[in-house]
């Protein structure tokens, strides 16, 4: 039924009536549609159900896009991001017409579906510019880190789950705290895949986060069992454009130490958390929805 969503954004973006947007808008990679399935799943296929789906995968779509400019990232997907193919201005507005167009059909859902997602908003954008903010310096505490990744991405998956149980009259509480941990674990096992994967199954540079300041859940772990000396290399390392022997460095580092294990722990702990909430409330496929996530190859 995700086609049903997909189709509903087709109607969204048409309404707009115009055709550099509808253009456009075929140049973008739709990527795995998380947040749609997770509604689906949640809160079946009604009318309002797939337009609330749509409403967030646009939103989601918009963050992206603005993302991808504010990380210089050329690639999104495998593909070329919109900024790679039509510059930065572009992709901004294109975001921001997605993204006010999902605003606009939000009105028509109900007051409380409404007030979660735009909730959700207001802390993705104050996440992304915390992001921002930390890549600044060398960020070390994990907290801070955890707190931007919640906003940044848990937030809108927790707000995806919460307008779903709203819509299907379930238990808010419980879907919410399931698309929170599945919003940070994910968060999580995106930071480690920037360092595990090679750059063409990513779809971007590998190690890419470091060099642009992000001391994610790896490099904090990382940095706490390195020696002094080691801890002075790898802070010389962050923001730098690194070489093939420093990425090695990094990776031998992390290797020796198990950080890629240990990080993927935690994300695992999050998730397995989620699943015992769905099995309980007999919610299979939500179940199966975030073993999937843990059991990727690393
Ligand atoms: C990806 O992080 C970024 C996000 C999940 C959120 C981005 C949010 C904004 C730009 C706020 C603006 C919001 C709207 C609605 C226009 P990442 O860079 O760690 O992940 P990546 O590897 O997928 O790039
Ligand atoms: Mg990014």
């Amino acid at each position: 039924m995700l086609s049903a969503v997909e189709r509903k954004i087709e109607q969204f973006v048409g309404e707009l009536n115009d055709k550099e947007v509808s253009a456009l808008y075929t140049k973008l990679p739709h990527g795995k549609r998380l947040r749609a399935k997770l509604i689906l799943k949640i809160a079946g296929t009604s009318l309002s159900v797939v337009k609330t789906a749509a409403i967030v995968e646009m939103i989601h779509a918009a963050s992206l896009l603005h993302d991808d400019v504010i990380d210089d990232a050329y690639t999104r997907r495998n593909k070329p991001s919109i900024n790679a193919l039509f510059g930065n201005k572009t992709a901004i507005m294109l975001g921001d017409i997605l993204y006010s167009k999902g605003f606009l059909e939000l009105n028509n859902i109900s007051p409380q579906v409404a007030k979660i997602v735009s909730n959700a908003v207001v802390q993705l954008s104050l996440g992304e510019l915390k992001d921002v903010s930390l890549s600044k310096a060398f960020n070390l505490d994990k907290e801070i880190y955890l707190e931007m990744i919640y906003q940044k991405t848990a937030s809108l998956m927790e707000a995806a789950a919460g307008a779903a149980a709203v819509l299907a009259d379930k238990d808010k509480v419980a879907y919410m705290t399931y698309g929170r941990n599945l919003g940070i674990a994910f968060q999580m096992i995106d930071d480690i895949l920037d360092i595990t994967m090679d750059s063409e199954t990513l779809g971007k540079p590998a190690l890419h986060d470091f060099e642009e300041g992000k001391t994610t859940l790896p490099y904090i772990y990382l940095y706490e069992l390195l020696d002094a000396q080691e801890q002075k290399i790898l802070k010389s390392l962050h923001t730098k454009k690194l070489s093939k022997s420093e990425e090695e460095w990094i990776k031998s580092k992390m290797q020796e130490h198990g950080i890629i294990q240990k990080s993927y722990a935690e994300a695992k702990l999050l998730v397995e958390e989620a699943i015992s909430l769905m099995n309980a409330l007999g919610e299979d496929a939500l179940s199966s929805i975030a073993m999937a996530m843990i059991e990727r190859d690393f």
